[in-house]
C-alpha cells in the first residue's frame, strides 16, 4: 500500500547508497540517493521525500547538523527520518538523536529486514494521522458552514423585524418568525449533538436509568417522526411484541437513538418507500462476543438505497458518512449514528446492520433484559 512511497537515503559512502537504493527498490519504494548532508537538505526543498534513512558519519555536515536543519525548516520538519549509526554502544549519540526529533535509529551493519519493518511502521503511522487530520479537517469546515447558514438565516429574520418591515403586516412577520425559530432549533439540535458526542466519547455520559417499557419510548418517538414520513409518502409501520418486560433504560437517550434511526430511514428512503420499526425479544449465546442472556431488541427496516458494503464499517464514526448520502435532499452531519451506537453500548447493548444496495437497510439494537447482563452504565 505504501509501494510508492519515496524515500531519501542519504550516506557519504557510495556502497552504502548503492545497497540501500536496492534493497528498497526491490521493496517497490521509489529511491532518491544523497551523498552528503548538504545534498540531502537540497534534494528535499527541490522533492520532498516520504521518509529519510540519514546516517550520522559524514564529513563536513554530518548526520545530527543535518537533521537539525531538517527539523528547522517548516515543509522538512514533518518528514519521518530514520538515522543511521555505525557506533550500536554509544547510547549518548542515539539519545542525541532523538532529542533533534529522529523517528528511529538502527545500526550499521543494517539488518535488512529490520530496515523495511520500520520503514514501512513508519510510513504507516504517519499515512493514518494524514488521515485523521483530514477528517478533523472536513468536519472543521463543515460544520463552520451548518452553523453559519442558519445564523444568517436568523440573523436576516431578525434584521428585517428591526427595520420595521413587518409593522404593517403580522401575517408575514409570523411567518419568518416561524422560520427563524425552525432554524433556531435545528442549531442547538446540532450542538446538542455535539456536546452528546464528546461526552459519550470521554466516558462522561449519565445514564438516568429507570424501569421503562421499550415499546412505550419506540412508539412515542415514531409518533412524533408521522409527519416526516408522510410528507414524502413514506409508509412507516410499527409491530410490537407486547411480551417484552420492563428494562432498565434511560428513556430520552433512548428516544434519541429510536429517533437518530427513524429519521436515517426516512432521509434514505424515496418517496413511497416503506418502514417497518418491530420489536421482539431476542435470546444470544456467547455466539457474538459478549454477548449472553435475554435481550429486547428492536428493528429499524427501510426500503431506502442501502449502505455500500464497504462504507458499513465506518458510518458509525463521527462525522462519516456513507457515498450514499450524497443522494439524501437533506444534508447531516454525520452524528447520528455515532450517538445511535455509544447510548446502545452505554446500556449494554448492540447495534447491528443488514444492507442491501438499493433494496434497504435494517438496524437492529439489542439491549439486556437484566441487570446483571448490563455493564454498569453509570
Ligand atoms: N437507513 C439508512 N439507509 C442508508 N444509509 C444510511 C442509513 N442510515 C445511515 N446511513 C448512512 O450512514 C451515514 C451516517 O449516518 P448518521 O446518522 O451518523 O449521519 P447523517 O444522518 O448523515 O447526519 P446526522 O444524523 O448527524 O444528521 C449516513 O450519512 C448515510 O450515508
Ligand atoms: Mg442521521
Amino acid at each position: 500500500m505504501e509501494e510508492r512511497s519515496r524515500i531519501l537515503a542519504v550516506d557519504d559512502a557510495p556502497d552504502n547508497l548503492i545497497l540501500l537504493d536496492k534493497l528498497l527498490k526491490r521493496q517497490g519504494f521509489e529511491v532518491i540517493n544523497a551523498g552528503s548532508g548538504r545534498e540531502c537538505l537540497s534534494k528535499v526543498a527541490t522533492d520532498p521525500p516520504d521518509l529519510i534513512l540519514l546516517d550520522v558519519a559524514m564529513p563536513e555536515m554530518d548526520g545530527f547538523e543535518t537533521l537539525k536543519h531538517l527539523k528547522e525548516n517548516e515543509l522538512s520538519k514533518v518528514i519521518p527520518v530514520i538515522i543511521l549509526t555505525a557506533n550500536s554502544k554509544d547510547a549518548g549519540s542515539i539519545e542525541h538523536g532523538f532529542s533533534l526529533g529522529a523517528d528511529e535509529y538502527l545500526t550499521k551493519p543494517i539488518d535488512q529486514e529490520e530496515l523495511i519493518a520500520r520503514v514501512r511502521s513508519i510510513l504507516r503511522a504517519v499515512k493514518a494521522e494524514h488521515e485523521i487530520e483530514q477528517v478533523k479537517a472536513d468536519f472543521q469546515s463543515m460544520l463552520v458552514h451548518d452553523l453559519r447558514s442558519p445564523l444568517s438565516v436568523i440573523t436576516g429574520v431578525l434584521e428585517l423585524g428591526v427595520n420595521g418591515e413587518f409593522d404593517q403586516n403580522p401575517v408575514e412577520m409570523k411567518e419568518f418568525m416561524n422560520n427563524a425559530l425552525n432554524t433556531s432549533q435545528k442549531m442547538l439540535g446540532l450542538i446538542n449533538d455535539i456536546l452528546d458526542v464528546a461526552k459519550l466519547e470521554a466516558g462522561k455520559l449519565e445514564l438516568n436509568k429507570q424501569p421503562n417499557d421499550l415499546n412505550a419510548v419506540v412508539s412515542s418517538a415514531v409518533a412524533r417522526l408521522k409527519i416526516l414520513a408522510r410528507e414524502k409518502g413514506i409508509t412507516l409501520t410499527v409491530e410490537e411484541d407486547h411480551d417484552i418486560p420492563v428494562i432498565e433504560l434511560d428513556s430520552g437517550k433512548m428516544d434519541q437513538v429510536v429517533t437518530n434511526l427513524v429519521t436515517n430511514a426516512i432521509k434514505f428512503t424515496p418517496k413511497d418507500g416503506k418502514i417497518t420499526i418491530r420489536t421482539y425479544m431476542k435470546h444470544f449465546d456467547h455466539e457474538i462476543p459478549g454477548l449472553g442472556g435475554d435481550y429486547a431488541a428492536f428493528d429499524v427496516e427501510d426500503s431506502g438505497v442501502g449502505i455500500p458494503s464497504d462504507d458499513i464499517p465506518m458510518i458509525f464514526d463521527r462525522y462519516r458518512q456513507a457515498r450514499n448520502s450524497r443522494t439524501a435532499v437533506q444534508k447531516g452531519t454525520g452524528l447520528g449514528l455515532t450517538i445511535v451506537k455509544r447510548v446502545t453500548e452505554t446500556h449494554g447493548g448492540k447495534v447491528f446492520v443488514e444492507s442491501s444496495l438499493g433494496k434497504g437497510t435494517k438496524f437492529t439494537v439489542v439491549i439486556p433484559v437484566g441487570k446483571d447482563e448490563a455493564e454498569s452504565g453509570s
